[in-house]
């Protein structure tokens, strides 16, 4: 099957990058990625780089080099499903926040409407490949929307599940561990030779797309489901593995114990591994929660409560250790914070990216202006409009009090002045570096660093005066 056209539904973290780097890698082929936010595409076609809605590093590189030669970014969903061979969804899930599964499962509404959109708008034949995370056998309902509702051409099902993670987005594009397709091909059994036929070209088109650079034996192939579940269950298992690292930062904190030996010595056993080992205030982003949640509801639904019960305490692990971290400031300084200021240095789920989503920031700054402690956070991405929507999105207290309790910064050394207290909630190298004297000599003593991420040298900072408290750190 020769492809010309690819069309990406969903222009965000995923969609963005995904597409940029197919482009970049298949010049031959149309890549256009379409999205329902105009501001959002107008921002990916910005002539300044530094304007893309995503920060990435090696991003703007990519999309310099393909846009306007195969890479397009337009709002006209109808005009590039037209046109496509294949046709990415790639539009958010977020957790329902309403009825039937309230909190816990995937909200498909998004999913939905593309497909319908596609069903209605497609002329000839089109591969539709899911490339939102999404619970098992949604495929199944993607088949039969498109099926019942589309004039008579045949789409082919494919799942491809996303791994990249933010920060190294571009890397992990370019050079990922493996790349995941489940398809109808893989199914044990079809109806006719020329279902199994179509299931299987469209499984290979999507394959020879990713073979143009990334080795084949690294390209699995799987039955829809196995690879629905797959991600699912690499979130899952990625995030358990920093809830219990975290778990073991409070033993550690009570025995004596270093959580960093502790995780080098188990790391080094190559059963364990050293990845996701790093203890910290707590996970965020857009997804360990969420497909964590989703894994719980599909097994309560399916009776299977043990194993909800068994991946729920992930989540709970990781609330508590954001509660314990705030916890611990309020302690420290003399168990009230009311009136104090406490600088956060980082707001981002994690380094390299400007993404908020779940960020632990966002919930220990939420605890501690529950004790009107005043928080001046400083962010090297994040601007400080998206603070404001974040803390407006916990719906804790009204905007006038959020824009009297938060006060973002646009240098990290007024955010530190004349704080009691300074929180590291993001890892940005950056921070490593500053004049930690020159921010010492400026705040209100007994000067407190929480280090959240145990990004900074603690003898260092005790030497100069600080009181350091890492996480897990006896
Ligand atoms: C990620 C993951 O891809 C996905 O697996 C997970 O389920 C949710 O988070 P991401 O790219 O990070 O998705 O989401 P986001 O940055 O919010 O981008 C989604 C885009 O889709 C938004 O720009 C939104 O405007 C667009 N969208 C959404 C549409 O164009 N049409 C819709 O109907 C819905
Ligand atoms: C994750 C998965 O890694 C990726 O494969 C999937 O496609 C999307 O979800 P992402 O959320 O972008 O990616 O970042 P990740 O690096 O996994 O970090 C998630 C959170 O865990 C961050 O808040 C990070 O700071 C935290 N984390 C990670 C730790 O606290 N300790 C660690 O050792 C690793």
């Amino acid at each position: 099957m020769d492809i010309k056209n690819i069309c990406c539904i969903g222009a965000g973290y995923v969609g963005g990058p995904t597409m940029a780097v197919i482009a970049q890698k298949c010049p031959s082929i149309n890549v256009t990625v379409v999205d329902m936010n105009e501001q959002k595409i107008a921002d990916w076609n910005s002539d300044n780089l530094n304007d893309l809605p995503v920060y990435e590093p090696g991003l703007a590189d990519v999309v310099k080099e393909a846009r306007g030669r195969n890479l397009f970014f337009n709002t006209n969903i109808d005009k590039a499903i037209d046109e496509a061979d294949i046709i990415f969804i790639s539009v958010n899930t977020p957790t329902k926040t309403y009825g039937k599964g309230k909190g816990m499962a995937s909200d498909l509404k998004y999913i939905e409407l593309c497909a319908r959109q596609i069903a209605r708008v497609s002329k000839n034949d089109k591969i539709v490949v899911e490339k939102s995370t999404l619970p098992v056998r949604t495929a199944e309902t993607l088949r039969s929307i498109l099926k019942n509702v589309g004039t008579g051409v045949d789409f082919q099902i494919l799942s491809n599940p996303e791994f990249l993670a933010e920060g190294t987005a571009i890397s992990d594009l370019l050079n990922p561990d493996r790349v995941l397709i489940g398809g109808q091909a893989k199914a044990i059994t079809h109806k006719t030779e020329e279902e199994k036929k179509k299931a299987e070209e469209a499984m290979e088109a999507l394959v020879n797309i990713y073979a143009t650079w990334i080795p084949k034996e690294r390209i699995i192939t799987t039955n829809l489901w196995s690879s629905e579940l797959s991600k699912l269950t690499a979130n899952a298992f990625l995030a358990q593995r920093v809830s219990s690292i975290n778990s073991l930062s409070a033993l550690c904190e009570a025995t004596g114990a270093d959580v960093e030996e502790v995780a080098k010595a188990i790391g080094t056993d190559s059963r364990i591994g050293s990845k996701f080992l790093k203890s910290s205030v707590g996970f965020g982003g857009s997804c360990f929660q969420k497909d964590i949640l989703n894994l719980v509801y599909i097994a309560t639904s399916l009776g299977l409560q043990e194993v909800a019960d068994y991946w729920h305490q992930v989540i709970i692990m990781n609330d508590y250790q954001k509660q314990r971290f705030a916890d611990k400031i309020i302690t420290t300084l003399y168990n009230t914070v009311s009136g104090k200021k406490i600088a956060f240095l980082g707001w981002a789920f994690k380094k390299d990216t400007n993404d908020t989503r779940e960020t632990a920031a966002m919930y220990v700054a939420d605890i501690l202006m529950d004790d009107n402690a005043i928080i001046a956070p400083y962010d090297i991405k994040v601007i400080h409009k998206q603070m404001f929507a974040d803390m407006e999105m916990l719906n804790s207290r009204s905007d006038v009090e959020n824009k009297e309790l938060l006060q973002p910064q646009t240098d990290p050394y007024e955010a530190c002045k004349d704080a009691h207290a300074i929180a590291i909630l993001t890892e940005w190298d950056e921070f490593k570096d500053y004049d930690w004297q020159q921010i010492f000599d400026n705040m209100v003593k007994p000067a407190c660093i929480f280090d959240g991420r145990n990004l900074l040298d603690a003898n260092k900072m005790r030497k100069i005066g600080f009181k350091y408290i890492g996480i897990g750190k006896g």
